[in-house]
């Protein structure tokens, strides 16, 4: 038993987790950007090994050469596959549907379809915070809608706003994250139904970026926008860059309402150029064939986020966390730890542990930092040991 004896230094397995002393050897953004002796607890990348099928089905396609261009039906027909086995929904018609390069220039491709430079897309801070680099690029003004209190969308607010953008007659989009990052709101069928409602009533398009959907807790569903009554104009963008930690083999998928099929069929071909064949074969195999490994990782994030409340209520019990329905994510509302504007900067200085800072999430991000739970608990641990060091 030489081979377990030389383990014995190594960390034991954590569910899916990759211990950290193996995480840190990785050469991705979260663990690159800062200095070693930071822990990175930030950008919504995993510390997971990749699901089986994934790494099978690049395996074979580098092995064969299978290095050209993409083509076909299949990544479409395996997120139709996925939407109607795991969200009840049968409506995604292949036909209807545009491989893309990634999930925002998805997104930036479709407010093309939508709209023109300077017209107005409506957002929720807080969120996502490259939602305002990428629409500052595409010279589209942003109208914010905050969310309310609840972390749920606001009607009256989103109402104001789709009002404010279409004035003087002019063409407006409304950018919804869905579920939402930060918060892992999951929006409701009534919730999505009513947003449908208003923006048609406002003639006020509706692009809506699915990217979190896969990654809900368990028993907890997901309700595709195109799914709910009066949606039909809808433009939606997935991939199983988060669900299945593929950011690295960027490919998405563009899906379009039966009344937006003419608007999708304008995407210039150019667009398909940007599009990497083997991230079109991972994300296919994602979706087709990684249901098994992703209910195990949603299983470990549901245990993660009851882990960081009880860190956080025992170390730093002043920190306000209501944990999500969806995404790895966990907002945290520092502002009564009297830290100022920006937490995650005191926690990375002080504390050497690297969150996402609140301030670039837009209104409402003000005393707050982004927590990703997408490690091994003993990650967890000492991330939460080093915010509470942090106030020392
Ligand atoms: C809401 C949201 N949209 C888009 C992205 C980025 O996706 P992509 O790399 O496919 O553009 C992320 C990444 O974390 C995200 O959280």
């Amino acid at each position: 038993m030489r081979g377990s004896e030389a383990n014995v230094t190594t960390s034991p397995p954590q569910g899916p987790w990759v211990p950290l002393d193996r995480a840190r050897q990785r050469t991705s953004i979260k663990w690159r950007l800062y200095p070693a002796d930071v822990l990175p607890v930030w950008v919504a990348e995993m510390d997971v090994d990749p699901a089986g099928p994934v790494v099978e089905a690049i395996d074979a396609a580098v092995r064969a050469g299978d290095l050209g261009y993409a083509t076909g039906a299949g990544y479409a027909e395996a997120v139709a596959g996925f939407a109607a086995e795991r969200w009840g929904w049968d409506g995604l018609d292949p036909a209807r549907t545009a491989i893309v390069p990634d999930v925002m220039l998805g997104a930036v491709e479709m407010l093309k379809l939508v709209t023109g430079p300077g017209d107005t897309v409506v957002i929720n801070p807080p969120v996502y915070p490259p939602f305002y680099g990428f629409l500052r690029n595409l010279d589209r003004p942003v109208r914010e809608a905050p969310l309310g209190s609840d972390g749920r969308l606001d009607l009256d607010a989103l109402a104001e706003a789709f009002t404010a953008a279409r004035a003087g007659g002019r063409r407006a989009a409304y950018l919804l994250c869905s579920p939402h990052n930060p918060t892992g709101t999951v929006h409701t069928a009534d919730e999505l139904a009513a947003v449908a409602e208003l923006a048609g009533r406002h003639n006020v398009r509706v692009v809506v970026d699915e990217i979190h959907a896969p990654m809900t807790a368990s028993g907890v569903t997901f309700v595709p926008y195109l799914s709910v009554p009066g949606a039909a104009d809808g433009l939606t963008l997935i991939s199983g860059s988060k669900g299945w930690n593929l950011a690295g083999l960027k490919a998405a998928l563009a899906v379009a309402g039966p009344a937006a099929a003419a608007d999708l069929a304008r995407l210039p071909e150019e667009v398909g150029h940007g599009v990497n064949h083997l991230g079109v074969i991972a994300h296919t195999a994602a979706f087709r064939d990684g249901g098994d490994w992703l209910d195990t990782v949603r299983s470990a994030v549901d245990a993660n986020r009851r882990l960081l409340a009880d860190l956080l209520a025992a170390q730093l019990p002043q920190v306000r966390y209501a944990p999500g329905e969806a995404t790895f994510l966990a907002w945290l509302d520092c502002r009564a730890l009297g830290l100022g504007d920006d937490p995650a900067a005191v926690f990375r200085g002080r504390g050497r542990v690297a969150l996402s800072g609140g301030l670039d999430f837009g209104a409402g991000g003000v005393g707050h930092a982004r927590f990703n739970l997408a490690a091994a608990p003993e990650t967890i641990t000492e991330a939460v040991r080093r915010m509470a060091a942090a106030l020392d």
